[in-house]
């Protein structure tokens, strides 16, 4: 939630407004009707409770997504029974006697090739598992619907050649070519009602409930108006720019989700960004084991802004990532406190939060020449904006964060190099050194408000950068793009702050 708020709130900088952020809950299937059973609760009950958690989570968070979708809601369910259709009527739905292995736990089948024994480590038992996720399936042998995938093998292909984006990462790219390309076979939607009564029913046939997956992956399709008015389809936001997915569900958002679309001539989504995992103690994250965080508990501790910030620069996005509460402190004492905060700390204490004569001579030219120092730093900094663009454009959110942080190592060094303090008979070039370093900090306030919206403003607030949207867009983080900060009506006491240290024990 977090990489795809950060990215939704980029937009925002840069002046999309029409950017559209959606996320959700997907409600149905065996694994949550098993839960439901196993925690003696009614099915509909036990998924408001946990669509409530991630509702609060988002809320504590501070994601600012548009919508939140639960795959229980009508106008869902009424956009799957759609679709269901109009693929019948297209004729790509049939009926067969479907013998394979099923995941319930990965709610997915697997053809013989990708399953193999294996003994249960707590239990000894032998059992059948995925090769992919090891995932335990079991025999199912039963007559339900199928979609003809096979039939897409070529089209999908063909789109992958064109589209070497579509992934966001060359790997799982090439892992899908070769998957579509080795062993495409139909595709089972749907599953009899004595096994899965928790979904939406297939229309016409009350025997058989619709697939989790089919109906999951429509979601998407739901918030953006479909069924579509004729002529408006694309009016909310479809196609989407970019579903955010983690590593182990690529192959429904790549393989089973374009076919769909392509199925209904329905455009596909341009870019698929797969993440990776937090693990802990280096072994995945489990409730059963304890081996677990609590976001909200996080977030007490921390604030909402460090957890934002250490999420985006160590969230994993191709790898795996461990978590580490020693990480959280480290990377917020050497970013935030000792960096950005200590630029910010010194620049008020040269200037004794008077700095705004620096910034009103920038405007007429300081009548200084320019040291090797200086010169290095200004082209940096003139650079940085589109650097950090290119890489959120990219969908690179950790490389741009990072990019800023090093940025905040490098102003510390020129400011150290620089000495004002040292230079107080030569005010142009006093005068120079502090402009660039308030505009490194203005520059930064702008590029960061996506990661630490609250943090972003407050050190745009507190340089006096005016709380005007165009000046705190990413128009205005351009060197020279504002003159007119720098008056603090009210100075902040320099005690106080910006990054402040940690009151919690490592
Ligand atoms: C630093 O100040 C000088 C003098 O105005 C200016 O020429 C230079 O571009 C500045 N560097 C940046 C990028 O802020
Ligand atoms: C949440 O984000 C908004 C900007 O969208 C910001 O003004 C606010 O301070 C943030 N809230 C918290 C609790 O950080």
């Amino acid at each position: 939630m977090v990489l795809g708020d950060v990215i939704k709130r980029w937009q925002l900088l840069k002046g999309n407004s029409n950017a559209i952020f959606l996320t959700g809950t997907d409600e149905h299937g065996i694994k949550i009707q098993q839960a439901a059973q196993e925690a003696g609760m009614d099915t509909q009950a036990f998924c408001d409770m946990n669509c409530k958690t991630f509702q609060d989570l988002a809320r504590v968070a501070n994601i600012s997504n548009d919508h939140f979708i639960r795959t229980t809601d009508e106008a869902h369910k009424d956009a799957v029974r759609y679709f269901w259709e109009s693929l019948q009527h297209r004729g790509y739905i049939y009926t067969k006697k479907h013998e394979g292995w099923y995941s319930v736990s990965d709610e997915a089948f697997y053809p013989q090739s990708q399953v193999e024994p294996s003994l249960d480590p707590a239990t000894g038992r032998k059992r059948m598992i995925s090769t992919e996720t090891g995932k335990e399936v079991e025999w199912s042998s039963e007559t339900n619907y199928h979609f003809r995938l096979s039939a897409f093998k070529d089209r999908l292909l063909e789109f992958y050649e064109q589209n070497p984006k579509f992934i966001l990462s060359k790997n799982h790219m090439r892992h899908l070519v070769k998957t579509v390309g080795d062993d495409l076979q139909d595709l089972s939607i749907s599953r009899p009602v004595e096994r899965l009564t928790w979904g939406v029913r297939v229309p016409g046939d009350d025997s058989q409930t619709i697939y989790v997956w089919l109906d999951a992956l429509i979601n998407y399709l739901t918030k953006a108006g479909y069924p579509f008015t004729p002529g408006k389809e694309s009016e909310l936001g479809w196609p989407a720019d970019l579903h955010i997915v983690g590593k182990d569900i690529v192959r429904f958002h790549c393989i089973y989700w374009p076919a769909f679309l392509m199925a209904l001539d329905l455009p596909v989504p341009r870019h698929v960004l797969v993440h990776g995992h937090w693990t802990m103690n280096r072994a995945k994250m489990s409730k059963s084991t304890g081996n677990v965080v609590n976001p909200f508990f996080a977030i007490d501790r921390f604030s909402v802004d460090i957890m934002r910030f250490f999420l985006s620069l160590r969230g994993p996005l191709s790898d795996d990532s461990n978590y580490e509460n020693g990480n959280i402190v480290n990377d917020y004492k050497k970013y935030l406190q000792y960096g950005l905060g200590n630029v910010y700390q010194r620049l008020m204490g040269v200037t004794k939060s008077k700095f705004y004569p620096s910034i009103d001579a920038a405007k007429n030219g300081f009548g200084h020449e320019a040291t090797e120092n200086d010169k290095e730093f200004e082209q940096w900094l003139q650079e940085l904006p589109s650097v950090v663009e290119r890489f959120m454009d990219a969908f690179n959110s950790k490389a741009a964060l990072r990019e800023l942080m090093d940025g905040a190592m490098k102003t510390q060094n020129y400011f150290h190099r620089a000495a004002p303090w040292e230079h107080k008979d030569d005010l142009a070039r006093v005068d120079r050194v502090i402009y660039n370093v308030s505009e490194f900090l203005r520059i930064s306030g702008i590029l960061l408000q996506p990661f630490m919206p609250q943090k972003g403003s407050e050190l745009l607030d507190r340089i006096g950068v005016s709380a005007d949207a165009s000046k705190r867009g990413f128009a205005a983080a351009k060197y020279g793009a504002d003159y007119e900060y720098g008056i603090v009506e009210k100075p902040v006491d320099r005690r106080q702050f910006l990054f402040p240290p940690l009151m919690v024990e490592d």
